[in-house]
């Protein structure tokens, strides 16, 4: 594969388009006019499974984040070409997920990401109740219609596998693109993770005193496959970082939104678990593991004509969460009374905001919270 060659692949960029943006936006900010919450279809809703609970719909108009790869996507287009380049897709089940904490990472925030990955199947072969619709599960319904050219699908079910803690910084408190497959090749040799070439997702995620190459002017997360000059083997995987104190209003954004904005605006939406960076986390995790699972080798479904930099299904729909999204417009999300912000249900009562994703069926970005 051509790609091994290449020192510093770019794919799936989050946050392509840097610092122009950014200093067009900043220069804006001497117009500092206050931005007005616009609140559509507003209406106390009780038809969650949960009559208990009140959850209204809102749609808050927000400063752009600052940084965008694809507004120029927003909603629908038919000038989005997304094709399938004839590699595979992640079909098996489950699709073992390989879990690597980097840096400090406290309990609390660990069982908040595990929740959200451990909502992703179906949960009909848990014994816990099935959570509240919409629910992380339908949002991944998405990612599962992409098939390979066999006609298998992504599949629907996901697994923690293993985990593996480096809470000794065994790379330093600075990675870049080839140390954090070290890191991999770490986990790797030092025995808790099998070679799983097949259907193994190696997600590495560090916490928020940890540097990254690129992290916050370019991308809040990637994913590629190892070098086996490095590691070994050809094995998929994906990095996100903690943003909390780095750049909150890149990447954790809508729980953080850019500083110029100041005042008059609504101001940033309030986290589903009372947590700005780790929330944040949790929609670029999703983002990238639909696009890994999508697109594992670099070599299935994408857009645009350049394979070293590819337009992927999450990098489509980023900055929309729900319907009427676009213009400055995050689409239409919940609500709940604490003043809480998602659209999407998971196990345990967790609830998530994650951005939708683009379906080859609609030709249109969509998640399961979508107003008819
Ligand atoms: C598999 O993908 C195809 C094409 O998108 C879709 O029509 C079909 O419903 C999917 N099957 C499953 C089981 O999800």
């Amino acid at each position: 594969m051509s790609h091994h060659r290449l020192p510093f692949p770019f794919p799936c960029l989050l946050l392509l388009a840097a610092v122009a943006l950014l200093l067009s936006g900043t220069t804006s900010s001497a117009s500092s006019k206050p931005q007005q919450v616009q609140t559509l279809n507003t209406n106390n809703n009780n038809n969650n499974n949960n009559p208990a609970e009140t959850t209204e719909y809102i749609n808050p108009k927000l400063p752009p984040r600052a940084l965008s790869t694809s507004k120029k996507f927003e909603g629908s287009s038919n000038l989005v070409n997304l094709r399938y380049h004839m590699g595979p897709v992640l079909s098996s089940s489950p699709i073992n997920i390989y879990l690597i904490w980097y840096g400090r990472w406290p309990n609390s925030h660990k069982l908040l990401i595990k929740d959200f990955l451990n909502s992703i199947s179906p949960s009909s072969s848990r014994p816990a109740p099935p959570p509240l619709r919409p629910s992380v599960s339908d949002w991944w319904r998405t990612v599962s219609l992409y098939t390979d050219q066999t006609g298998a699908n992504v599949s629907r079910s996901l697994l923690i596998a293993r985990e593996y803690t480096d809470a000794a910084y065994s790379h330093g408190s600075s990675l870049t693109r080839l140390s954090v497959q070290q890191v991999i090749a770490n986990a790797v040799k030092s025995a808790p993770f099998p070679v799983d070439h097949r259907n193994g997702i190696y997600l590495v995620l560090t916490s928020q005193d940890v540097a990254m190459q690129d992290f916050c002017r370019a991308v809040c997360g990637f994913h590629y496959f190892t070098f086996p000059s490095m590691v070994g083997y050809t094995l998929p995987y994906a990095w996100v970082g903690n943003s909390g104190k780095q750049c909150p209003e890149v990447c954790a954004y809508p729980f953080a939104v850019p500083g110029y904005m100041g005042g008059g605006g609504p101001g940033a939406l309030k986290p589903p678990n009372g947590d700005v960076g780790v929330d944040g986390m949790i929609s670029v995790i999703g983002h990238e593991l639909a696009e890994l699972s999508s697109n594992p080798l670099v070599n299935a479904w994408y857009a645009g004509e350049d394979p070293t930099a590819p337009t992927e299904i999450g990098d489509l729909c980023e900055g929309l969460y729900g319907t009427g999204g676009g213009g400055g417009y995050i689409g239409q999300v919940m609500r709940d009374r604490q003043g809480r912000t998602f659209n999407v249900n998971g196990r345990r009562g967790r609830k998530f905001l994650v951005q939708w994703i683009w379906s080859p069926e609609l030709k249109a970005c969509a998640g399961p919270n979508a107003l008819d």
